[in-house]
């Protein structure tokens, strides 16, 4: 079984530039909650001067709809926003740093080591209210500011993660011009060095069209975790140029029909993301979803 991380309601719609009202987000929310996911990442609990568009991030999260196997989290930059977050009932957090120092500074303003400092006692406080801390390592293959990461930066900070107690660390390729070669790489210096794979995700984003490749050559070196945004929405607000995530019916579609099972229901998702759509006022980037808004369907195949 392949478990996706749905990431469209957070990482998808901290990019939208025009405001998205709680009502909207609720209702994506509630059909993304009926698609089968395991994990969807509702919002963040960062600055709303940072990140404006996930202000309401209490309003919409009072309003979650419970559904048994599916679990929320929430992304949180520090002592703040885990507090907000555990005040609104998540029993996972997600906090984030990079591979890159430049990204780290541009995205959360401060260097990496005091990121991971402040990690310590975060993971702590998250254990003793009995939530699970998941991490993700930013910029693992190319820094819009830096350039081209070398794998061993990916593994330090990785490496530090897991050993602060952070269950699963989901590595980004969030400027998206990763290409397998270079994920397959990164990926075996991590296993070359002790790294398991249960303790890996991966988080392409599809700016080169790469994503799904990317996909691939993680899932022949046995990878099983991969975060998805609905519809193919997002993006990074600190990352100029970079699009959105892997849309999740593109990957929905290829792991179902090579035999992954995923748990997540295609049809479901894709209303979810057309009723998203509808309400953005503009086509989302996924083809699949492009194909199944078109009616176009194979004899068998949805
Ligand atoms: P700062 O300005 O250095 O922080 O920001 P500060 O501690 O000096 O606080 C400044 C003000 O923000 C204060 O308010 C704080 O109270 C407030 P004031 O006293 O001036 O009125 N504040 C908060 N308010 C609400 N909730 C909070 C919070 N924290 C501080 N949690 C900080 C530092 C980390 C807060 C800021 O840089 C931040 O919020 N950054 C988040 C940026 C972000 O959300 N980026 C996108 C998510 S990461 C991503 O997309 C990548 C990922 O998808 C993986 C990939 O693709 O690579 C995960
Ligand atoms: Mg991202």
């Amino acid at each position: 079984m392949i478990k996706l991380v749905e990431v469209g309601p957070r990482d998808g719609l901290q990019n939208e530039v025009r405001p998205v009202s709680a009502e909207v987000k609720v209702a994506f929310l509630r059909a993304l909650s009926q698609a089968g996911y395991a994990e969807i990442e509702a919002t963040s609990f960062v600055s709303p001067r940072w990140v404006p568009q996930l202000a309401d991030a209490e309003e919409v999260s009072r309003q979650l709809c419970e559904q048994p196997g599916l679990v929320y989290t929430a992304l949180v930059p520090n002592r703040k926003g885990l507090e907000r977050a555990l005040a609104c009932g998540y029993k996972r957090v997600a906090v984030f740093t990079a591979a890159s120092e430049a990204f780290s500074q541009k995205n959360t303003n401060r260097t990496i080591a005091a990121s991971l400092q402040e990690f310590a006692p975060l993971v702590e406080q998250a254990r003793q209210a009995g939530a699970s801390v998941r991490g993700y390592v930013s910029t693992a293959w190319f820094c819009p500011y830096a350039g081209v990461i070398q794998a061993p930066a990916v593994y330090e900070v990785t490496r530090a993660m897991l050993d602060l107690g952070i269950d699963e660390v989901s590595l980004g390729d969030t400027v998206g011009l990763a290409v397998p070669s270079q994920v397959h790489s990164t990926l075996q210096h991590l296993l070359d060095n002790g790294l398991e794979r249960p303790q890996l995700a991966l988080h392409f984003h599809d700016t080169s069209g790469t994503a799904l490749a990317n996909v691939l050559i993680s899932l022949q070196l046995g990878f099983a975790t991969f975060d998805c945004s609905a519809g193919g929405l997002g993006g990074c607000p600190y990352a100029p140029g970079a699009s959105g995530n892997l849309a999740s019916e593109d990957l929905v579609y290829m792991l179902e029909h090579m035999g992954y099972p995923t748990g997540v229901d295609l049809e479901r998702l894709a209303r979810a993301s057309l009723e998203l759509a509808a309400h953005l006022g503009r086509t989302l980037p996924s083809r699949t979803l492009a194909r199944l808004q078109a009616g176009w369907q194979t004899a068998e195949r949805t």
